[in-house]
């Protein structure tokens, strides 16, 4: 796929927060969502991360602009989330989650540290701007990355 990214100019990368809104449980929900994400975002180059909690969810997509306004599309018009915020969206310069079409992480007890070092004591990632959005998923995959 790299040589489909020849229009670098038309990289994107979108952040927002949302919230579960059922029906069911929401971890569940996550395993669905991500099985269906990973099918679906391979076709259209879309890669990323979806970072899950408290009954909040935290993406970050990124591919070619058309493919990640498409997915968040119809991202958004899911309603088994709702009070989706656009925390970021913008040119983006090169991907983040280039090996991962949809990597997830499910928040506990041991990411409290990461979520102070962007200033939350809870996982409420709508309030968070742009830079601390992107500080912890990227610190969350990185970590992913190493297996850790
Ligand atoms: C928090 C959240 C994140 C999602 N992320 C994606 C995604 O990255 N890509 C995707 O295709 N669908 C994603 N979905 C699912 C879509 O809203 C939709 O259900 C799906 O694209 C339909 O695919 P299907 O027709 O193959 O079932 C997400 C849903 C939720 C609730």
């Amino acid at each position: 796929m790299l040589e489909l990214e020849k229009g670098r100019e038309g990289l994107r990368r979108l952040i927002y927060a949302s919230r579960f809104s059922g029906p069911g449980d929401p971890d569940e929900t996550l395993r669905t969502v991500v099985a269906a994400s990973i099918q679906n975002n391979r076709l259209v180059d879309v890669t990323g991360f979806l970072l899950a909690g408290e009954g909040r969810f935290l993406q970050w997509l990124e591919g070619p602009a058309a493919s990640v306004r498409e997915t968040f599309e119809q991202i958004s018009r899911d309603t088994r989330h709702t009070d989706l915020t656009i925390i970021g969206d913008d040119p983006a310069e090169r991907r983040w989650f280039r090996d991962w079409n949809m990597g997830q992480h499910r928040l506990g007890a041991q990411d409290q540290a990461l979520l102070s070092e962007v200033g939350l004591e809870r996982f409420e990632p709508a309030g968070l701007d742009a830079d601390r959005a992107e500080r912890l998923l990227t610190r969350v995959g990185e970590r992913h990355l190493r297996g850790g």
